[in-house]
């Protein structure tokens, strides 16, 4: 797995933008697999720049997310599928029909992570696939475990991870336990895996993804089975990796 250091998240920013207008390049009905989160704000901003000064289009791809909370309607404003609404669609102009989520609020969980996986794969692959990295070495919400799943499931979310989303909930709001996310399978069967990681609270992530041993104890590092997947980073969370 290749990794790349930069200076500032906006130069982060840049560089998967760059991947995004690459793919669009190519095809521009890609299929494109997106995070929520910290990680990928300033990458959304740079799009969203990119299609009002260089007139990107963004008409023709299809999207399909990473993860959403459980118990949580797509309009709630804590769910990922708002997040991304805010953050992304309404800014780029993807089609509504264009846009495929897990929806935490299902009746029946399997269901719908199979409804989903089935959508992907009529549709899909993934072209372009964007990550962020837990604390603990999550991707989507796969979280450390000795056996990992392979396609979508409904996961009880770590402890760690819990405490970690909690600054973006208001006080006395509290954060779903668990979630819908893709599976491991999932997300290495994208053709090309583009993982943004910055700040301290990631180093020990990204030096075990990088450099240690391969294991359900750290998801991230089955990255480095794919064979087009890139990090990119800034200095503090590339810190461990000096050492
Ligand atoms: C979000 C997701 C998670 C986050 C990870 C890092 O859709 O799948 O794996 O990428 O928890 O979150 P941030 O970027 O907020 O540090």
């Amino acid at each position: 797995m290749e990794y790349k250091i930069f200076k500032t998240k906006e130069e982060i920013a840049i560089c998967a933008a760059d991947f995004f207008c690459d793919a669009l390049a190519k095809n521009p009905k890609t299929v494109l697999g997106l995070a929520t989160g910290s990680s990928p704000i300033h990458t959304y901003k740079e799009l969203a720049r990119r299609v009002t000064d260089d007139g990107l289009d963004f008409s023709g791809v299809s999207t399909f997310n990473l993860d959403e909370y459980c118990g949580l309607d797509g309009s709630h404003h804590q769910s990922y599928r708002y997040f991304m609404e805010e953050n992304l669609f309404k800014k780029v102009g993807i089609l509504p029909e264009n846009v495929h989520f897990l929806d935490g609020k299902a009746k029946n969980f399997d269901v719908e992570c199979t409804r989903f996986e089935n959508e992907l794969r009529s549709i899909g692959p993934v072209d372009l696939q964007l990550l962020g990295i837990g604390r603990n070495g999550h991707i989507g919400f796969n979280e450390p475990a000795e056996k990992l799943h392979s396609a979508c499931f409904r996961v009880e979310l770590a402890p760690e991870t819990i405490k970690a989303n909690q600054r973006f909930f208001a006080p006395g709001e509290e954060v779903p336990r668990s979630a819908l996310t893709m599976g491991m399978g999932t997300i290495l069967s994208a053709k090309k895996i583009v993982l943004i990681a910055t700040g301290e609270s990631k180093a020990q992530a990204i030096a075990h993804m990088l450099k240690g041993e391969i294991s359900g104890q750290c998801p991230a590092s089955f990255l480095r089975t794919h064979r087009d997947a890139i990090a990119l980073l800034d200095e503090a969370a590339a810190r461990n990796l000096m050492q």
